[in-house]
Parts: structure tokens; C-alpha cells; sequence
């Protein structure tokens, strides 16, 4: 017979995000991944109510090659003290990211979420929707969409 494994259901992700239900809870995951990327500044910009505007947050810390996206920000639960030690990089702050799953916070806030981030000249953008992700059968077997991948930021 061959092995056993564990699949990972995608409810998983709203399971450990149950903290961040609020709109306001996602938020400050977000803000608290711009502090952890030695970001000196966000912007939040928040929809005029009973619209479809996006909640855009952006931050001007350090981004992400497509490279780190996949192998950092794409790992569920992976410790980024572990990863990075316990203090930022350039700043030298002490970072706030833990778990490992402050990626979730989006989806948590909106129906359809997008990242775009650049890093040594370059653009890596995804999105990915609730839709598509309450469909996928088990979380590793997500298909998430590059979008512009390749061009100069
Ligand atoms: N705004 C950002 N700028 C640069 N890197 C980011 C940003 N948001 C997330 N990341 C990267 O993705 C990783 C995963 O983020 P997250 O799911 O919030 O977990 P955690 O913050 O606990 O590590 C971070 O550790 C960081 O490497
Ligand atoms: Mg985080």
C-alpha cells in the first residue's frame, strides 16, 4: 500500500484567520507586513460606503521579487523569526510577523484580492478571488494567476 499524507483543506486559512474577521483586524496585518518590510510609509485608501472601491494598501518597504513571493509569502505558516531573525533588515525593528498567516487577511476583508510588488526593478502581480479559492478542492492545489510578471517597474 503506499503512503499516507495529510491534505489541507482550504477552509484552513479562514480557520486560523478567525482573529481577523474584522475589516479593521486585516488591515493592521497588512500595515503590520509594510512595518516588517521596513516600509516608511502606507497609504490606505478606503472605499466611499455602498460602493465596489477597493480597500488599496501600499507601502514602500523593501517588496518582493516573484522569487521570495513564491517561496516566502506563499508558505503558510511558515516564522519568519526563523527566516529573518527577530529584527528587520535595514531598520533594525522588531518585526511583527509571526505566524505566518497574516496572508490571509485580505481575502478576509474583500471578495477578490490583488498583490502587486516590486522589487530590484521588477513587478510581480497576482490576484485571486474567494470565489476561487472557496472552489479548490485543497489549498496546495490553488492555481494563483501571475499577472505581469515580467515587466519593468
Ligand atoms: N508588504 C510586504 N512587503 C514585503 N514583503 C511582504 C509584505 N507582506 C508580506 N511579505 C512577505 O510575506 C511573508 C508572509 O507574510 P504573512 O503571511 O503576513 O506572515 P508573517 O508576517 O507572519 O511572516 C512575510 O514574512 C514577508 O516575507
Ligand atoms: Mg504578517
Amino acid at each position: 500500500m503506499s503512503t499516507l499524507r495529510y491534505r489541507v483543506d482550504t477552509r484552513l486559512a479562514k480557520l486560523l484567520s478567525e482573529n481577523n474577521r474584522s475589516s479593521e483586524a486585516a488591515l493592521k496585518e497588512l500595515v503590520d507586513n509594510a512595518w516588517d518590510a521596513d516600509a516608511e510609509t502606507v497609504r490606505i485608501s478606503l472605499p466611499k460606503p455602498m460602493t465596489n472601491q477597493p480597500i488599496i494598501i501600499d507601502d514602500d518597504g523593501t517588496g518582493m521579487t516573484a522569487e521570495e513571493l513564491q517561496r516566502e509569502y506563499l508558505l503558510i505558516a511558515s516564522d519568519r523569526t526563523q527566516r529573518r531573525g527577530q529584527f528587520t533588515a535595514g531598520k533594525h525593528r522588531k518585526a511583527k510577523g509571526r505566524k505566518g498567516i497574516g496572508k490571509f487577511a485580505g481575502l478576509m476583508a474583500a471578495h477578490t484580492m490583488r498583490l502587486e510588488t516590486w522589487a530590484r526593478g521588477r513587478k510581480a502581480a497576482f490576484g485571486l478571488s474567494a470565489a476561487d479559492y472557496d472552489a479548490a478542492p485543497d489549498i496546495e492545489r490553488l492555481a494563483i494567476q501571475w499577472v505581469g510578471r515580467v515587466s519593468e517597474a
